[in-house]
This record gives structure tokens, sequence and C-alpha cells, in this order.
């Protein structure tokens, strides 16, 4: 783990705030996205210097300049988590050291500066505490949290640039798919691969989703709602969704995922509900599961869910699955049962409802900084 001594946030207080009323009626009905807060913070990286100019500043546009790296050689990572609001009306993050190992994780591939995991939390912890008036009182509602990084150094040429700024951005959420949508269609990829052995596969970097783009917009225009990706060098075993990690469950109630081999993401929501299935007493395996498999567990009924996972959607059922030449259901095509108590049970210490075995919710206290 990096570290260095705390950096003092300078607060650049903001000119003019959304009036009430209007920030009010965005969160009413925020869909996933769309409506940002009124703040952000922002971290200079300079080499030989070191991480310097901390704020938390207005929300706004960044003045880079056209040769910044980041547009040509596309040096940049991301993460993605949630604020929750527990009962008593305090915020918490749940699990942010693992988002802010695994933005280190990503770092290291891209070649990139690594944040210190306690200036990373404090940035989401400001940024939170700052515009936390702009938590949507929707069900399942959350502030939305994008931490990134972006090369910054204006220059032509292939290698790791020595200019950076990681920033923290807000987006109040509502649910991430359409409401009332009782399962998500998956279709299967077959000329398209997201990740391979030795490429940036487990990096959460805007590369990979750049590359799934076309692939997900096949599947859009046949009507299903996410890609699935195979292996890229069998196309044969499931990976993961562009953007959610995948279970399988079947009949004998035992559990398979696929295993962390490099080439998939390592979800945060993947790993809490391996915790949370081993504790019941389930089989959890991490193994490797085919396409064809799949088809075939599924029409004989040994298969009886799967669900896929992640910060944004949670724990979401696939109810059908479609590729060339293949179709099928699972289940009845709807929630299954374990589907369902998983996601309870998640949702349950994320509200603060049920009680935290493992420390995963950090409470960020209920007052905001002085701005
Ligand atoms: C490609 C991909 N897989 C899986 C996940 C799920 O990860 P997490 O549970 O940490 O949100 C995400 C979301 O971040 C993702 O983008």
């Amino acid at each position: 783990m990096a570290t260095m001594p705390a950096l003092d946030f300078a607060h650049i207080p903001h000119p003019a705030p959304t009036p009430e009323a209007t920030r009010v009626a965005a969160i009413a009905n925020p869909g996933f996205g769309k409506t940002f807060t009124d703040h952000m913070v922002t971290i200079d990286f300079t080499e030989g210097r070191g991480w310097h100019d901390a704020q938390l500043c207005p929300y706004g546009p960044l003045m880079l300049d056209p040769a910044a790296s980041v547009l040509h050689y596309a040096q940049e990572i991301f993460e993605g988590m949630k604020a929750y609001k527990l009962a008593d009306g305090t915020m918490a993050l749940f699990r942010p050291e693992q988002n802010a190992r695994r933005f280190n994780a990503s770092a290291r591939r891209l070649a990139m500066p690594e944040l210190p995991e306690e200036l990373f939390i404090e940035a989401v912890r400001q940024v939170v505490l700052a515009d936390r008036d702009w938590f949507p009182p929707v069900e399942g509602g959350s502030l939305y949290i994008r931490p990134f990084m972006i090369a910054t150094e204006p220059f032509l040429g292939v290698r790791p640039a020595k200019h950076y700024k990681f920033i923290c951005f807000l987006t109040a959420a509502g649910g991430y798919f359409k409401a009332g949508a009782p399962a998500v269609s998956i279709w299967v990829s077959n000329d398209y691969t997201r990740a391979a052995p030795g490429g940036t596969g487990a990096a959460k970097c805007g590369g990979n989703y750049a590359a799934s783009l076309v692939p997900l917009g096949e599947g859009m225009a046949k009507g299903f709602d996410q890609v699935v990706f195979l292996d890229a060098v069998e196309r044969k075993w499931i990976e993961e969704l562009g953007g959610m990690n995948l279970f399988y469950v079947f009949d004998d109630g035992s559990i398979i995922t696929p295993p962390l081999t490099g080439t998939i993401l390592p979800g945060i929501t993947r790993d809490s509900l391996l915790t949370l299935a081993r504790e019941e007493g389930l089989t959890v395996r991490e193994e490797r599961y085919s396409i064809d498999q799949w088809q075939a567990d599924a029409i004989s009924g040994r298969l009886v869910e799967t669900f896929a996972c992640g910060t944004a959607a949670v724990v979401t059922p696939v109810g059908r699955v479609a590729g060339e030449g293949m179709e099928f259901t699972i289940g009845s095509g709807g929630p299954g049962q374990l589907t369902g108590s998983l996601r309870e049970k998640l949702v349950a210490i994320q509200r603060g409802l049920a009680e935290d075995r493992h420390g995963w919710l950090m409470k960020l206290g209920s007052s905001s900084p002085a701005l």
C-alpha cells in the first residue's frame, strides 16, 4: 500500500449552488448517471513531487491541453462505489478500502501512480459529506461515486505520463435497470471478446469499456439488455458482462462463479456475495463454466438461477440468454429464490439494517464540511 502524509483539502465554495427546488426536483427521479451534484474533489500528481493541491471545489468542466496524454494513449482508470444513507441519517460507504485497493491495482497495470488508500477515502468522504443533500429519497437510492484518474501531461509519444489528475464526483442514483424489469436478458458475443490473458481485463480502465461498446450495441439492437463475453482463447468459458460479474445456482443449492484469472474484474459485490453464501453453508466454487454447459444445464433444469452482480445494479437476475444459433431461458425467466435472498442480505448490510459482522460499512457521520 502506498503511504504519504495527509494532504489538507482546500475548500472552494460554489459561486452558485443549485437552487433547492431544482435539486429536490432532480433527485425525485434521478435515473442513473444523469444528475450530477454541486462539488467534486481534485488532486494533482507531478513526478518528483507526488500528490498535491487537493481541493473540494465546484463540479464543472476541466481545462485540458489537447495534447494531454489521456486523450491519445488512454491512461485512465476509475472506480464505481456508492454512499448509502442509514436509518439515523448517517452516510456510509461499503468496503471503500477495497475500491481504493482495486484503484491502485488498476493504476499499476496502466503505469500510473498509486494514490494512498487513506487519501482516496478522504477524497470520497469530503465530496459525499459536502453533497449529502443530493441523496435521492427514492427506493434503492444512493449517491453513486465516481473516482477516476487521468494522465494530463501534454506530449505525443508512447510512454507513461509524468502528470496526473485524480477527480471524484457524484451522481444521484436511483435504479440501474428500467423500473419493473424482473430479469435482464443477455446476448452472447461471438465476434468480440473483452479481455485477453495478459491484457487489462482485471483493471478498471476506460479502454475496456470502449472495446465493449460495439458488441453491447449489437446485443441492444437485437433487444437484449446486456452482453456476456466469452474467454479470448477458446471462446468457450463464460467470463462476465460488460459491467457485472456472474453467478450460477444449481438445483443442489451449490453456486459457481468464474475464477479471477486476470481477464475479469474482481468485483467487490462478487467477493461480498461469496462471503455471505459461504456463511450460509452453501457450497460455492470459483470455477470455469462453459457456454455450452450453461445452455445444457438451463435446459435440463440442473441450473435453476443465474444472477449478475455489481455496485450499480446490486444483484440482478438473468432471465433469457441468446447468441448465434442458441437461445434459452433460466428457471422461470424471472427472479430466483437464492438471487432474492442474497440480494436482500447484502442490501440489508449496506443500509445498516442487518448486523455488519465483517465491518464492511464505513460511517461518514452526518455533518457537512464547511464550504
Ligand atoms: C467489468 C465489470 N465487472 C464487474 C463489476 C462489478 O464490480 P463491483 O462489484 O466492484 O461493482 C464491474 C463494476 O464495477 C465491472 O465494470
